[in-house]
This record gives structure tokens, C-alpha cells and sequence, in this order.
């Protein structure tokens, strides 16, 4: 039997990789923060909770690291976890460069010291391209970060080429596109209108306050994107990937389609507040996954109007459910509004 290690696992793309591997028939082994309450909802929502062999481990803690390996003993490490909230990382630069970038080398460097045939998948990200791209990006488009996030990204994203180059290491970066689904973070932006607007449609809220609304972004399905993820590591040499959808979206046009999802109109609800607009923005991704399509033979299917609507109606069936009175893990009834959350924006 296979073993998988997910670092994140807590997190949307852990919790599906998760499933997926499961499914495959992999021993599987993620790796979780101790928080003062545990983040196991989407874990649980899935039904592969009690699956998982949970391990705690921080990205800041390389012990934890080692430690991780030594339990799990895997043929295969996902390196997910991160600080990925790219608005948070203009608020706290050198934490998410602590996580986001040098975890990634002590993740490497673990597996250099404990197992070099150990493969490695490291969740990079079409956020390196930054404020660069015009057409499309693919695997040979420069990288141009517009934030500490992709930054640190672009750190974590090189060290897995020369782990690769200087090690042998069979390490492969995932140039993943956003992606989505109705286990994102309410953070985001996507699920924040697909939870805003079912609030809106129930009559729990009346508004629902956005940043810039031009920002283009090419969104797919996150249980699509896990996929690719286990296909990279499944490949006779390792490499980098692309993978995308090839559609490019504004907020704007997320925005108008949710609220069309619920028979409103978007503009009599959503204002826009410069709190959520970030002191650089990346203004349009729309990625280029030939490469992908060609070599691991992975498409993606869910296009953008069908992914709003699957985060919609999931959003509002369960707000429903909850009204209710029926009760189940999930986090949007423990999310405060984020008028109560400051912003250090609001100072520049
Ligand atoms: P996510 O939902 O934010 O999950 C991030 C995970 O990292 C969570 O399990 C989180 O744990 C964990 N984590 C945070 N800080 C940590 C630390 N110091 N030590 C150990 N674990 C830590 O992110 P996602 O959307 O699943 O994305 C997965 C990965 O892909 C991330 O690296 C992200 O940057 C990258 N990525 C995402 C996208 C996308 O569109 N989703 C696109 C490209 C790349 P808690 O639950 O305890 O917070
Ligand atoms: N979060 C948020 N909240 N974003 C908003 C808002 C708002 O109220 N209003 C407008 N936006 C805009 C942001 O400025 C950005 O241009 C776009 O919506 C998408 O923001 P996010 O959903 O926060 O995602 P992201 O594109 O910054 O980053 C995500 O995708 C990356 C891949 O390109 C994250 O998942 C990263 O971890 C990932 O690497």
C-alpha cells in the first residue's frame, strides 16, 4: 500500500487530496496546526475524517518536519500547507515568508536528509506571474510576484528545482490556477460572494462589501485540481505544470452570475469598500495547461458558470439546513463579519 504525506491537510486542497488519495487506496497521513479550536469541518464534511492519520506539525518547526516523515514513512509528500491568503501577507510579510517560502525548504531538506526517493509535489502557484502578464501564462511566461505571498512563493517554487537539479530529488512544482469550491475559505473572494449572496437571499444580510472588482482571475474546480497534483508525482521524471482552465473572469462577472443564481440583482446589494482592495494588485490571470493536457493527460471540466452555481446553491442549502435548526461542521456560521476586522490598508 502507498503512503501519502499532506502537509495542510486542513485546508480545502488537503481535505480533497485527501479524499482522493483515499479513494486511490493510499495509506494517508496529514499533517495539522494545533490551533486553540480544531479545523477538522472540512475533513469531516467529506466523510474521510476518521481515514487520516493526523499528525501535528508546523512549517516553522522542522522537527515537527522530520518527525512527520519518520511516523508516516511516505512514498509521496504533498507540501500544501502555507500562509495562502495573499491579502494577509501584506499585513504580515515576514510570517508568511517564514511559512510560506522557508517552509517549503525544510519540508525539502527533511526529505533530503530522512529519503531522497521520497517524490515531492510543492504547491506553487499562477500568483508568481504577478503584474507581468498580458496573454496567457504558461510554464515559460516570466515570473513578476506583486506580493510577499507569491514571493515567498517564488522562493519555495525554486528550491524545488534545485532540490531537484542538486539532489535528484523527484520534486514538482503545481503552477495551479485559482481554484474553488464550497469548501473554500470564506476569505476568498469567490466563496465570500457565494456565502454573501446566500446570507443576502435568505434575509440573513442585506449587503455584501467587496474590494476591486476588475481583477480577472482564470477559476476552476478544486477537486479537479487535486488530480493533477497526485498525476505530476505519478510521471516517469519530475517537472513543472501548468494547470488551469484558459477562461479569465472578472469579480465583476463572479459578482453578477452568483447573485443570477439567487434571481437578484447584484447591484442593489454590493458595495465597494477600499479596506478589501490590496496595496498592489494582480490584475489578470488566465493560464495556458497544454502542457498538462499533453503529458498527464488532465482537463478540467467545471468552466466558470457551473462552478458559481455549485458554490451558490451549496452555500444556500446548507444556510437552510442551518435555519432549520439542523447542526453539522461547517464555518460559515462562526465567521464574523469582516466589517469588524481592520484592515492595515485602510492607512495607505
Ligand atoms: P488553505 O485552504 O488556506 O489551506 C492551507 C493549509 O495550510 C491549512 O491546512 C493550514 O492549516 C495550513 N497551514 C497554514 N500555516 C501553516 C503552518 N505554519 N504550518 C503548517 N500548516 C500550516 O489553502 P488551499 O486553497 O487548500 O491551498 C493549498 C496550497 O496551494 C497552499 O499552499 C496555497 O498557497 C496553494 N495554492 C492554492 C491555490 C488556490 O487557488 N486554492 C492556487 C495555487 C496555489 P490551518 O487549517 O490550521 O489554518
Ligand atoms: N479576498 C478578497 N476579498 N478578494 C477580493 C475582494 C474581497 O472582498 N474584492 C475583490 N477581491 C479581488 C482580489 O483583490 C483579487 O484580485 C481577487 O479578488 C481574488 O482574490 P482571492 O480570492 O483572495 O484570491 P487570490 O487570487 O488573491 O489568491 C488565491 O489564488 C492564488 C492563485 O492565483 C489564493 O488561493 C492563493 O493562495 C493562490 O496562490
Amino acid at each position: 500500500m502507498k503512503r501519502a504525506l499532506v502537509t495542510g491537510v486542513s485546508g480545502q486542497d488537503g481535505a480533497y487530496l485527501s479524499k482522493f488519495l483515499l479513494e486511490k487506496g493510499y495509506r494517508v497521513y496529514g499533517t495539522y496546526r494545533r490551533l486553540s479550536t480544531p479545523n477538522f469541518w472540512r475533513l469531516q464534511h467529506l466523510g474521510v475524517f476518521e481515514k487520516i492519520n493526523l499528525i501535528s506539525c508546523d512549517l516553522i518547526d522542522e522537527n515537527s518536519i522530520t518527525e512527520a516523515l519518520r511516523i508516516s514513512r511516505p512514498n509521496e509528500v504533498y507540501n500544501l500547507a502555507a500562509q495562502s491568503f495573499v491579502g494577509a501577507s501584506f499585513e504580515q510579510p515576514t510570517g508568511t515568508g517564514m511559512v510560506t517560502g522557508l517552509g517549503v525548504t525544510r519540508v525539502l531538506e527533511a526529505v533530503r536528509q530522512f529519503d531522497t526517493g521520497i517524490r515531492v509535489y510543492q504547491a506553487s502557484t499562477s500568483e508568481l506571474y504577478g503584474t507581468g502578464g498580458r496573454s496567457k501564462q504558461n510554464e515559460g511566461t516570466p515570473f513578476y510576484p506583486a506580493s510577499p505571498y507569491a514571493a515567498a512563493k517564488l522562493y519555495g517554487h525554486h528550491m524545488a528545482r534545485i532540490y531537484r537539479d542538486a539532489y535528484g530529488i523527484f520534486a514538482c512544482n503545481g503552477i495551479l490556477f485559482n481554484h474553488e469550491s464550497p469548501l473554500r475559505g470564506l476569505e476568498f473572494v469567490t466563496r465570500k460572494i457565494s456565502n454573501g449572496v446566500a446570507k443576502i437571499a435568505l434575509g440573513i444580510e442585506k449587503n455584501l462589501s467587496l474590494g476591486n472588482l476588475d481583477a480577472k482571475r482564470d477559476w476552476g474546480y478544486a477537486p479537479e485540481y487535486v488530480r493533477s497534483m497526485w498525476l505530476m508525482l505519478q510521471q516517469k521524471m519530475p517537472d513543472d505544470y501548468v494547470i488551469a482552465t484558459g477562461e479569465s473572469h472578472s469579480v465583476r462577472e463572479f459578482v453578477s452570475e452568483a447573485f443570477n443564481v439567487a434571481g437578484l440583482d447584484w447591484k442593489k446589494h454590493v458595495k465597494v469598500d477600499r479596506k478589501f482592495m490590496r496595496p498592489l494588485e494582480v490584475n489578470l490571470l488566465r493560464g495556458d495547461s497544454r502542457k498538462a493536457g499533453k503529458k498527464l493527460g488532465w482537463k478540467p471540466n467545471v468552466k466558470f458558470r457551473e462552478l458559481v452555481r455549485i458554490m451558490v446553491e451549496n452555500d444556500m442549502s446548507l444556510w437552510r439546513r442551518w435555519m432549520d435548526g439542523e447542526h453539522f461542521p461547517w464555518d460559515a456560521p462562526s465567521y464574523p463579519s469582516e466589517a469588524n476586522i481592520l484592515s492595515r490598508n485602510l492607512r495607505v
